[in-house]
């Protein structure tokens, strides 16, 4: 049994138990709808993958997000074949961003431990909270606020969760994200090459969120190399267009900035990037897709009402 807690307190923890109710209608019909609108087969995948994908639709905005990258990612594809853009890509390209990017955030739903269970529930439901919370907070301050009424039950599920600790800051919480990703895709039936692109989303941020294949990082930073499986090629357009299909569907939905903010938003982050720093052409690149996004307008419909208030200032 426990010893953090006297006997009272722990039978009534047994009593009580957490419950998260769903936020969204997401079956496992709607997983393998998702699969076949990209061409591949649901059998193909290990069921885990599936349940995990059900349980972030069903619980958290993850899979609405990756639905509205991928229908980012359709008009920048428009666009592109349509300037003929240096950006562009083939048919097949765009089908690994799109899958790369529903793959990207399935870590939120905590680590592959051989089952999903309550700390899986746990750990999406933080992903799970949105709103102005500083990366500096510590992970324990932010449990005492989000779960005032289970704060004790879930501080000790955390404890023996790896990889966490009271004192770790939201940012490297969030950036673990990158890490039980490419865990829970590797062995899932998913491409390889789709699973290091998906693995390799949050490759401007810190090493945190930099995973590591069998001890080495999948991103070498000096280089720009993208590297498992075999596998070891230069970061390219796939890669970027995940990435900055990301950054902006976030700023535009979560954080309700017009495109023209996003793209600001964007441009700033691109040029104080630590990483890009290293590398001058792939820094070039990125800048080169922005360039895209920005003439594409994807998802003009979004946050419109703002724009035409700030058009009237
Ligand atoms: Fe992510
Ligand atoms: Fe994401």
């Amino acid at each position: 049994m426990n010893e953090l807690l006297p006997p009272e307190e722990q039978s009534r923890l047994q009593r009580e138990k957490m419950v998260f109710p769903p936020c969204h209608e997401f079956r496992t019909k709607d997983v393998e709808d998702v699969f076949l609108l990209l061409d591949v087969d649901p059998a193909s995948i290990e069921p885990q993958l599936i349940e995990i994908m059900q349980y972030l639709g069903s619980h958290s905005e993850t899979m609405n997000d990756e639905k509205r990258a991928r229908a980012i990612a359709g008009v920048i594809e428009l666009h592109c074949n349509r300037t003929d853009s240096s950006n562009r890509l083939s048919e097949e390209g765009w089908r690994h961003v799109n899958l790369a990017s529903t793959f990207s955030d399935v870590g939120k739903v905590g680590p592959e431990q051989g089952l999903v269970d309550i700390n899986n529930y746990l750990i999406t439901a933080l992903y799970a909270r949105r709103g102005d919370i500083s990366p500096f907070t510590t992970l324990s301050e932010f449990i005492e606020e989000s779960f005032p009424e289970h704060r004790v039950q879930v501080l000790q599920k955390i404890l023996y969760i790896p990889g966490l600790s009271f004192e770790m800051t939201m940012r490297s919480f969030w950036d673990m994200h990158a890490q039980w990703t490419l865990d829970h895709l590797k062995d899932s039936g998913v491409s390889k090459e789709i699973v290091l692109t998906a693995a390799a989303h949050h490759l401007l941020e810190g090493d945190g969120a930099n995973p590591l294949l069998d001890g080495v990082s999948i991103v070498d930073k000096a280089t720009g190399i993208l590297r498992g499986f075999g596998i070891e090629r230069s970061i390219d357009q796939r890669e970027i267009w995940v990435i900055l299909i990301d950054k902006y569907e976030a700023n535009r939905t979560r954080n309700k900035a017009s495109h023209e903010e996003s793209i600001i938003w964007l441009r700033e982050y691109l040029e104080k990037n630590q990483t890009l720093a290293a590398l001058p052409i792939l820094k070039k690149l990125f800048f080169s897709c922005l360039d895209d996004i920005d003439a594409a307008r994807p998802l003009d419909d979004f946050g419109s009402s703002k724009e035409e208030s700030l058009a009237a200032k």
